[in-house]
């Protein structure tokens, strides 16, 4: 076994407010690092914040800061939610570090040296907001094909690294690594398109007097760095100032190169296809792996604040518990694949397989362990495994679901589906071998199914720690045991033919080991708790948290154009139990479409006054023109309460 693991995510860019799919990566990542702590590997887990580029310095600008100090605010989002989820990161990489930069500049330094690295004068077309050129096949009706939104026609002079050199190199590279990009199917995208393309050099660097928020070119300090060149390069500039022992290392690098670099599918090209031609060029290893997963829409809609669907993964820890979040995200959906999200559904697997199964499991054999036992268990002498059914398909579930094929592929879901063939096991264990009836007539064969319920809980315990930390830690304890983390790491690094070795747990005859008080793990959460997904608001106040600048002037207040509508007809719109449909005369007619559908039959809002947001641009919702919003307040539970004037008002009244 290799005894180190270096696992990343990619850095975030700072102003982004931490969503559901920040959490999704960073929770994955989280899950590999304390699995390979577990195997008693030597982990590095890097995260951290993308702080360069022209976003930040507008935003910055915007509230009169310098773009240091909005970033130094704005970090502090993503420090605190991956607090708020257990994660575990070793390290936290910021972009604007000293040592970074110096880092970024010596790659330049060096690529130039080598002739790596070209100024030539360029004309494309640009797209501001994305920072990035396109070329005039890539436009979509003359927009970025990205965002959509206008590009302008640029020539300047700039730097180029000699990208297109490494096409045929790279092709060979991934065919001859089959694991280098996973899942295949992106593998077989990333192939498809050097095959067929030509592959251009990259433009590295922007004129100062465009963009001043970047890395100076150490050549050329009219210029500065492209923010991907300089965000790239963290994962290797973590490895020389922030990886343990990394002041040590000297020339050796002992932690590059990474096994994982987990990345959400939109931004495979630029790790597969720029980070590994950067490599190349500069003669270092390419990373065991990229791993790219896929998009979470939320109710069958794409996720945006302008929808106002952003899943605001702080009020998901609060709501339901970190670890059911965490669970939910890994279980519900194969990773590499696209999934949708819904609280429904978060609440469905907490109520079926985390209350259910596990926490009934655990509660029964507390109850039991109590009632029969006094809380003492003990392990049977002599102790057959070998014609106990459920010990085999114990030990069988939980070989699986530590197979190194199915961890070196990142299929959570499936581990976590063997993980829970042992908790049904045991549940059908109980269930079949109805211990209240062996405590009347056989105390011995009790103390056997007792014994091995007792250690296939062990087993799942230290199986689940990766995923649910906090949860494992809780039932570990209740079994008795001091620290998961402590105690596994013992006796996984002393078992050779781990996961095999640690069924057979080591127990002094006569020994007894004491359960502790039974706490719930998870309770049921019922309907009515239920919360409908009015996030979004809590989503803008998390956003504004760290800020300090809530307030607004009037000035921008009286920018919204509110009026009393009146609805003349209401209808659900199509596929969706949420979004209404409503026709609403505001001193002329116009469409709204409204997600209160769970609480508002379309027939009980026909003739009433609301209030309508009059001027706000036109949104697709499910494929409906929505030109206006109406406001509603979140009731108790979630629910949206729709405002309506307290006297009758002409449609069409002005609100100010
Ligand atoms: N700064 C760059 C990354 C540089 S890495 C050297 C960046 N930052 S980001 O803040 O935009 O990161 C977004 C990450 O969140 C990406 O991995 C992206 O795939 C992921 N997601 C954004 N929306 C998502 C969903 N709706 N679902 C799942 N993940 C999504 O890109």
């Amino acid at each position: 076994m290799n005894k180190r693991f270096y696992v990343t995510t990619p850095i975030y860019y700072v102003n982004d407010i931490p969503h559901i799919g920040h959490a999704y990566t960073t929770i994955a990542a989280d899950v590999l690092a304390r699995y390979h702590r577990l195997l008693g590997q030597d982990v590095f887990f890097l995260t951290g914040t993308d702080e360069h580029g022209q976003k930040v310095e507008k935003a910055a600008l915007g509230k009169g800061r310098s773009p240091k100090e909005h970033a130094d605010l704005l970090v502090e989002n993503f420090k605190a939610i991956w607090k708020r989820l257990d994660i575990s990161n070793d390290a936290f990489i910021r972009t604007t570090d000293p040592n970074h930069i110096k880092t970024v500049q010596g790659l330049l330094q060096m690529l130039w040296d080598r002739g790596e690295i070209e100024k030539r004068s360029y004309a494309g077309w640009y797209c501001t907001p994305d920072e990035r050129f396109w070329t005039e096949k890539d436009l979509v009706n003359g927009n970025c094909p990205d965002c959509g939104r206008p590009v302008e026609q640029i020539r300047e002079e700039n730097y180029f690294f000699l990208m297109s050199k490494y096409q045929d190199r790279l092709i060979a590279y991934i065919e001859q690594h089959p694991a280098y990009i996973l899942p295949e199917t992106r593998k077989n995208e990333v192939l498809g398109f050097l095959r067929i393309n030509v592959l251009g050099d990259l433009c590295i660097s922007r004129p100062k007097q465009r963009l001043a928020w970047g890395i100076p070119l150490p050549f050329d300090d009219a210029f500065v760095t492209y923010v991907w060149f300089d965000a790239l390069v963290n994962y290797f500039s973590a490895t020389r100032y922030l990886a343990p022992g990394a002041e040590l290392a000297g020339e050796g690098n002992f932690w590059w190169p990474a096994q994982h670099h987990l990345v959400g599918k939109d931004i495979l090209t630029t790790h597969a296809v720029y980070w590994s031609t950067m490599l190349m060029a500069l003669n270092m290893p390419l990373p065991e792996n990229i791993f790219a997963h896929g998009w979470w829409t939320i109710e069958g809609q794409k996720m945006s604040k302008s929808v106002g669907n952003v899943v605001d993964p702080h009020a998901m820890a609060d709501r339901y518990g970190a670890d059911a979040f965490r669970y939910f995200l890994l279980r519900e959906v194969p990773f590499g694949l696209d999934g949708d999200y819904s609280e429904q559904a978060l609440v469905n697997r907490i109520n079926t397989d985390l209350a259910n199964d596990l926490g009934n499991l655990l509660s029964r054999f507390m109850t039991m362990a109590e009632k029969y036992f006094a809380g003492s268990i003990e392990k049977p002498a002599p102790y057959g495994r070998a014609d106990n059914t459920f010990g085999r398909q114990c030990v069988n579930a939980f070989a699986s679901a530590h197979h190194k094929d199915l961890w070196s592929r990142l299929q959570f879901n499936i581990i976590l589906d063997h993980i829970w063939e042992m908790v049904r096991a045991a549940n059908n264990h109980i269930a079949q071998t109805e211990p209240w009836k062996l405590a009347r007539s056989e105390p011995d064969r009790l103390r056997d199914v007792m014994f091995d319920l007792w250690n296939t809980l062990r087993l799942t315990a230290l199986s689940l720690y990766p995923f649910v930390p906090g949860t494992a830690e809780k039932i570990w304890k209740q079994l008795g045991l001091r620290s998961l983390t402590e105690e596994t790491a013992e006796s996984i690094k002393g078992a050779e033919d781990f996961p095999q070795g640690v069924f057979d747990i080591e127990w002094l005859p006569g020994y007894a080991i004491k359960t502790w008080k039974s706490e719930q793990l998870f309770p049921r959460i019922e309907k009515e708790k239920k919360m409908t997904g009015e996030i979004k608001s809590e989503a803008s106040v998390q956003g504004e948290r760290k800020e300090d600048t809530n307030l607004i002037a009037i000035q921008d207040f009286a920018k919204a154009e509110l009026r009393i509508g009146k609805v003349v007809s209401a209808e659900r719109v199509k596929k969706s139990d949420k979004l209404l449909c409503l026709q609403v005369d505001t001193g002329g007619m116009r469409q709204i479409v409204a997600g209160i559908g769970r609480t508002y039959a379309p027939e009980d809002l026909i003739g009433r006054k609301i209030v309508v947001v009059t001027n706000l641009q036109p949104a697709k919702l499910m494929g409906v023109e929505s030109q206006g919003m109406l406001l509603a307040a979140t009731g108790a539970d979630g629910v949206p309460v729709i405002l309506i004037p307290e006297k009758d008002v002409t449609e069409g009244s002005k609100i100010k």
